[in-house]
């Protein structure tokens, strides 16, 4: 993407800097339909969840999607099999389904995944020493890496009818609450389900390392990541996965300081819905890599419908300062900031990237639109109400009468102690210029 240019614009003098840079998209998981949908004080129903389905497939693009957790109740299973049985899964998307490392709960999401393309098995196990302590009762390392063993032992055994039948299907596994685990423990359990699964250069081994609760900051959670590329032995087979949540409020920055770190695939859902604090919000990172001309390979051109569709499937609010997506990131309030606007819009520099000052990004880009830029209130300099009277009604105004037509408008937006609508402004302006005699 040309139209914009990676940040910093200027190189330190005595050395490179920065010395890494997001270059290319990681591969992208949506998990709004498990980790988003299970954290809603009402869950999506199957409706909500085949309508948020097709967006997130067709609208944005994701090709791998967690489409639920269909062992654990029945509107799940449902959800699944209706997505199959009804052919609504596009041939290049792999749905993903979660699931913990147990027997009878396998076999369940297998009769679940029956007959689809392209399926990403999810087995997770906690395995952080807290977890082994209060929640497996005090259970060894060694109980806890067998847990993780024998899942993927029986799931290679039973899966293997429908690899046989056509089905793509990959593993994902998880150390739930990794960055509480110790590392050479993670590593350990990792390589013990890799050995297990066998993966192969076409097929291979995704390993997911939840920040399940965000404890640490971003550049301990990147140290992590990297000890991990680092020391894995089949690293050229496995798919190294990022899985932040959002407790401290760093599970962006987490996240791409992470990728900095070597990993290739990011989780996380929309407006970074999910428990607590939430999930990675992939909307965000993905609009941060392509305001710095990174195609994301994620489509958010249509932004407000996305933003229509999530808020009524979910029951949730987007934020109005939310990066990119919320109601007011494209406005400006003040009159040096609207000045400038104006001054560097791109029809004043023609050929040139995107250069406007206060707008990392193109509002259009997104679907949305340039005249809700400019707003006018007491705060307001002249040039932004000569900007709103040319833009929206084509009056060009010579520069002499900004000042005066500034003060008007300012005064008037004082007296009325709200901001002022542009058809009020135009009111406003042919009152005191057109009906004069
Ligand atoms: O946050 C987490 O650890 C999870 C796992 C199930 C991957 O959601
Ligand atoms: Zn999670």
């Amino acid at each position: 993407i040309t139209k914009y240019v990676p940040f910093p614009p200027v190189s330190l003098p005595d050395r490179q800097w920065p010395n890494r840079t997001i270059t290319r998209a990681p591969v992208w998981c949506s998990v709004d339909l498990r980790d988003g949908n299970q954290a809603l004080a009402q869950p999506m129903s199957v409706a909500e969840k085949l309508e948020f389905f097709e967006m997130l497939a067709h609208t944005i693009g994701f090709k791998e999607i967690e489409v639920g957790f269909p062992s654990a109740s029945q509107i799940e299973f449902d959800f699944c099999r209706r997505l199959i049985d009804e052919n609504r899964i596009p041939d290049d998307v792999a749905i993903q389904v979660l699931c913990q490392c147990r027997e009878e709960l396998i076999t369940r999401s297998l009769e679940a995944i029956r007959g689809a393309k392209n399926v990403i098995f999810h087995l997770y196990n906690s395995t952080s020493p807290k977890q082994r302590e209060y929640v497996f009762n005090n259970a060894s390392r060694d109980q806890v890496k067998s847990i993780a063993i024998n899942a993927t032992r029986f799931l290679k055994q039973h899966a293997q009818p429908l690899v046989a039948g056509g089905m793509n299907l990959s593993l994902e596994y998880s150390p739930e609450s990794f960055t509480s685990t110790e590392l050479d423990f993670a590593l350990e359990v990792c390589e013990a389900v890799t050995d297990v699964w066998q993966p192969t250069p076409e097929n291979k081994i995704i390993l997911n390392l939840p920040a399940t609760v965000e404890y640490a900051t971003p550049n301990v959670h990147a140290d992590q990541i990297e000890w991990m590329c680092r020391h894995l032995t089949r690293r050229d087979l496995s798919i190294v996965s990022l899985h932040t949540h959002n407790d401290r409020g760093t599970g962006v920055a987490a996240t791409e300081l992470a990728l900095l770190a070597g990993a290739d695939r990011v989780e996380g859902t929309l407006f970074g819905n999910g428990e607590r604090t939430g999930n990675l919000d992939i909307m965000n990172v993905a609009l941060n890599m392509y305001s710095h001309g990174i195609d994301p390979r994620l489509d958010f051109s249509r932004i407000n419908s996305i933003r229509e569709t999530y808020e009524r499937c979910t029951r949730m609010e987007v934020p109005p300062r939310h990066p990119y997506a919320g109601e007011l990131v494209f406005t400006a309030f003040s009159g040096s900031h609207q000045d400038a606007i104006k001054k560097s819009m791109p029809h004043q520099h023609p050929g040139k990237p995107w250069d406007v000052l206060y707008l990392p990004i193109d509002p259009a880009d997104l679907g949305r639109n340039y005249k809700a830029i400019i707003r006018i209130n007491s705060q307001s300099g002249k040039g932004g109400v000569a900007y709103v009277l040319e833009t929206d009604y084509g009056y060009q105004l010579p520069k002499l009468m900004h000042k005066e037509i500034g003060k008007l408008i300012n005064d008037i937006a004082d007296a009325k102690g709200t901001e002022l609508s542009p058809e009020e402004i135009l009111a406003a302006f042919e009152d005191e210029y057109l009906k004069r005699d």
